[in-house]
C-alpha cells in the first residue's frame, strides 16, 4: 500500500468540484429498470446504453470518476475499443463495483447483510491490473418498526471496513457506501439519528480495521424523511439535517462526501447538494460532492428507451445532469438551469 497514492486519487475524486458517475447497477436491477421502459433486458441493450454514457461528449468536464460493474468493465464500445480506454480517454478515473449484493440478514427479518468478501483480494488484483484505481460497496440500512438493529448495523459496518482495508491493500481507493434507505413512513428525525448511529459504527470499524481514512470516500444518503412520510421538509431543512449529522460523525481526516442519489429525483437532489455547499461549504473539512447513478441517468434512460436514433438528446440530458451537479458542488445551481 501506498498511502501517499491513496490519498492523492482520493482527492482528485473529488477535486475542480466534479464528482462520481455510478453506473454499476447489477444486471437484474438495469433490467429492472430497462423493463419499466419496454427496453429489452439483454447483454447488448446494457451494452448499447452504457455505450451511450461513456461516449457521451464532454462527460469528464463535470466526472472525476466512473462505477462500472464487472461486465462493463470487460465491454467494448461497438467499434471494438474497450469501454475502459473510452473512460480513460475522456480523463474519468476509473472506478468498479466489488460487493456481491445485499442478501438477507439470518434471524433479521427485512434486514440485508452486504456479501462478497470471499476471492475479494483476488478479483481486487485483477481489477487494479484492468485499470481501476476506487471501488465501491454498498450496504443497505432498512428503517422501520423496531429496525435497524444492532446486528444488521454491526455487521454491515465490519463487512464495509474489511472491504475498505483490502481495497487499500491493493492500491485502490474505496468508496464506503453505508445507505440509510427512504423507503418507508419515518421522520427525517427518525433517519438522522439511524445515519448517526450508522456512520459512527462505520467509523469505529474503519479505525478498528486500520483504514487510513485520508485515503477513501464516504458515500452516505442525504438525511431525508421516509417517502411515505406525510411531513416532506423543504430543501434548506434536508441540507441543515444532513450537514448537522455528517459534522458529528465523520472525522476531518475524510477528504470527500459523495453522496447516492436514493431514489431522489434529479432536481432535487441537485438543489439539496446546491443548498448544503450555499450554507455551509465555507466552514466544512470535507468536500461535499456527488456519486449519483439515478439521478445523473434517469432522465437520459427515459428519453434513450433503446432507441439509437435517441442516443444524442440522452447523451444531452446525461451531460445537463452531471453539469447541473458541478454547478451544486459550487452553490451556483437554479431551477432555471433546468428550463434553459
Ligand atoms: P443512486 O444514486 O441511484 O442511489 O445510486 C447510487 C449507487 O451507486 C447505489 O449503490
Amino acid at each position: 500500500m501506498n498511502p501517499q497514492k491513496l490519498t492523492d486519487t482520493a482527492r482528485m475524486l473529488v477535486a475542480n468540484d466534479k464528482g462520481l458517475l455510478a453506473m454499476d447497477e447489477s444486471n437484474p436491477t438495469c433490467n429492472k429498470r430497462f423493463a419499466r421502459l419496454g427496453i429489452p433486458q439483454t447483454e447488448e441493450a446494457r451494452r448499447a446504453y452504457r455505450e451511450l454514457i461513456v461516449t457521451t461528449p464532454g462527460l469528464g468536464e463535470f466526472i472525476s470518476g466512473a462505477i462500472l460493474c464487472d461486465e462493463t468493465i470487460r465491454q467494448q464500445k461497438k467499434d471494438g475499443t474497450p469501454f475502459v480506454k473510452v473512460i480513460a480517454d475522456a480523463g474519468i478515473i476509473l472506478g468498479i463495483k466489488v460487493d456481491a449484493g445485499a442478501k438477507d440478514l439470518a434471524g433479521h427479518p427485512g434486514e440485508k447483510i452486504t456479501e462478497g468478501l470471499d476471492g475479494l483480494r483476488e478479483r481486487l488484483a485483477e481489477y487494479s491490473q484492468m485499470g481501476a484505481r476506487f471501488a465501491k460497496w454498498r450496504a443497505v440500512i432498512a428503517v422501520g418498526d423496531g429496525i435497524p438493529s444492532r446486528a444488521s448495523i454491526e455487521a454491515n459496518a465490519q463487512a464495509l471496513a474489511r472491504y475498505a482495508a483490502m481495497c487499500q491493500e491493493a492500491g485502490l481507493v474505496p468508496v464506503v457506501e453505508p445507505e440509510v434507505l427512504m423507503d418507508g413512513g419515518h421522520t427525517l428525525e427518525r433517519c438522522s439519528e439511524v445515519t448517526e448511529q450508522v456512520l459512527r459504527t462505520v467509523f469505529n470499524q474503519l479505525y478498528t480495521q486500520r483504514v487510513p481514512l485520508e485515503g477513501m470516500i464516504l458515500k452516505p444518503n442525504m438525511v431525508l424523511p421516509g417517502l411515505t412520510c406525510p411531513r416532506q421538509e423543504a430543501v434548506n431543512e434536508v441540507a441543515d439535517a444532513t450537514v448537522r449529522c455528517l459534522l458529528r460523525a465523520v472525522p476531518a481526516a475524510v477528504p470527500g462526501i459523495a453522496f447516492l442519489s436514493g431514489g431522489q429525483s434529479a432536481e432535487l437532489a441537485s438543489a439539496r447538494l446546491n443548498a448544503m455547499n450555499v450554507r455551509f461549504k465555507s466552514r466544512l473539512p470535507w468536500a461535499l460532492a456527488f456519486s449519483f447513478a439515478r439521478a445523473i441517468q434517469q432522465p437520459a434512460l427515459e428519453i434513450w428507451r433503446g432507441a439509437e436514433a435517441h442516443v444524442l438528446a440522452a447523451q444531452q440530458a446525461l451531460y445537463h445532469r452531471a453539469m447541473c451537479n458541478q454547478a451544486a458542488r459550487r452553490g451556483l445551481y437554479n431551477a432555471a438551469m433546468e428550463t434553459a
